[in-house]
């Protein structure tokens, strides 16, 4: 059976692209390795992550990914049994906030993840990625 979970987290310390990288490293070679698929939104302090995948494998992913020094106070904000990927095309895209257009700023002018609802976050995440810089690879 397939899930799609969605959480949010604060980073411990400051979100360095060293950082971003080295959890890029990681995620997409497990998750291509455990056709697990993403977003992984990140910036202004925050990570907002989405992760696809067959529910016995997200749920291990998750408390690993929960354990994980570098944030906290993680939140999970959606969890439903899916039919089909949303995020399929990615082993986990990335999405860096800071890059944003301001248009899409405009649209989301008081985003926080914290206090939003799991269906809104998700359309939020959408329109990252429309707007966004979506990056799969550590070189693209
Ligand atoms: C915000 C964030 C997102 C992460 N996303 C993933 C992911 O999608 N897949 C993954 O394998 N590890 C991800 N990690 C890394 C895991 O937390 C963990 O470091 C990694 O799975 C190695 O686990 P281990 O040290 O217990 O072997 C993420 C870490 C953070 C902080």
């Amino acid at each position: 059976m397939l899930i799609r979970i969605i959480y949010v987290s604060t980073a411990v310390g400051p979100q360095t692209t060293t950082m971003t990288n080295s959890i890029l490293k990681t995620a997409q070679a497990w998750n291509s390795a455990n056709d697990i698929t993403g977003v992984l939104c990140q910036g202004q302090g925050v990570f907002l992550q989405a992760l696809e995948g067959e529910r016995s494998v997200v749920t291990k992913l998750y408390s690993r990914i929960y354990a994980d020094q570098r944030h906290t106070n993680v939140e999970m904000i959606h969890c439903e049994s899916i039919q089909q990927r949303r995020y399929g095309k990615w082993s986990m895209a990335h999405v860096s906030l800071s890059d944003l257009d301001p248009t899409t700023r405009i649209d989301w002018p008081e985003f926080d993840p914290y206090s939003i609802t799991g269906l809104l976050v998700m359309a939020c995440i959408d329109d990252l990625l429309a707007a966004g810089t979506v990056i799969e690879g550590l070189d693209s």
